[in-house]
């Protein structure tokens, strides 16, 4: 089916964003090491330019989990496709993801990240969709929240397309 993308938030503003999260991540973990965790594919575009971004010392690992099929419709299942290849023993760990749509992938992983006996496991999402929450998940920093629109771009597919774009749109099937 053919589709076209309209600009929600141009690369400008989502640059913009990511610099004030990177500020307040720096501040909120002066004297710290943060270790990122990149829930990949979607996550890896906004990882590499918040990590950029932050001041204190940064290391960084990914991981796959997938609970999308190749269409818009969240299967509810999660899986994890790729997991982590070190502990995360006393680690500030800073999970980076693309959305948070039903939260079912983010509330799985953080538990089980949790149970890694990290320091501190926090989540920082480029963006949101809170009307679509069907699992409550805690959002400790939001780049947008968007309303209830497939969207693309930044590492955000549609059926693996898209995530080169340096923009966030959204997807229109005429
Ligand atoms: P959740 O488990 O429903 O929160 O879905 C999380 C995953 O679904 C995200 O990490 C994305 O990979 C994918 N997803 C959810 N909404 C969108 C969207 O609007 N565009 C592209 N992928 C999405
Ligand atoms: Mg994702």
């Amino acid at each position: 089916m053919a589709e076209r993308i309209e600009v929600l938030l141009s690369e400008e503003e989502v640059d913009k964003r990511i610099q004030e999260i990177g500020n307040q991540i720096s501040k909120d973990y002066a004297g710290k090491q943060v270790h990122l965790v990149c829930v990949l594919k979607g996550g890896s575009f906004f990882m590499c330019e918040l990590a950029k971004r932050i001041t204190v010392p940064v290391s960084l690992e990914c991981m796959a989990a997938s609970s999308h099929g190749g269409d818009t419709k969240s299967r509810g299942v999660v899986r994890i496709v790729k997991d982590l290849d070190e502990p995360l023993g006393g680690k500030n760990v800073l999970v980076v993801e693309d959305i948070v749509d039903s939260g079912r992938t983010l509330s799985y992983l953080m538990e089980m990240l949790k149970d890694r006996g990290p320091a501190d496991v926090k989540l920082c999402t480029l963006l949101d969709k809170p009307e679509r929450r069907v699992v409550d998940v805690k959002v400790d920093y939001t780049g947008f929240q968007i309303p209830d629109e497939f969207v693309v771009g930044y590492g955000l597919d549609y059926d693996q397309k898209y995530r080169n774009l340096p923009y966030i749109g959204v997807v229109k099937f005429d």
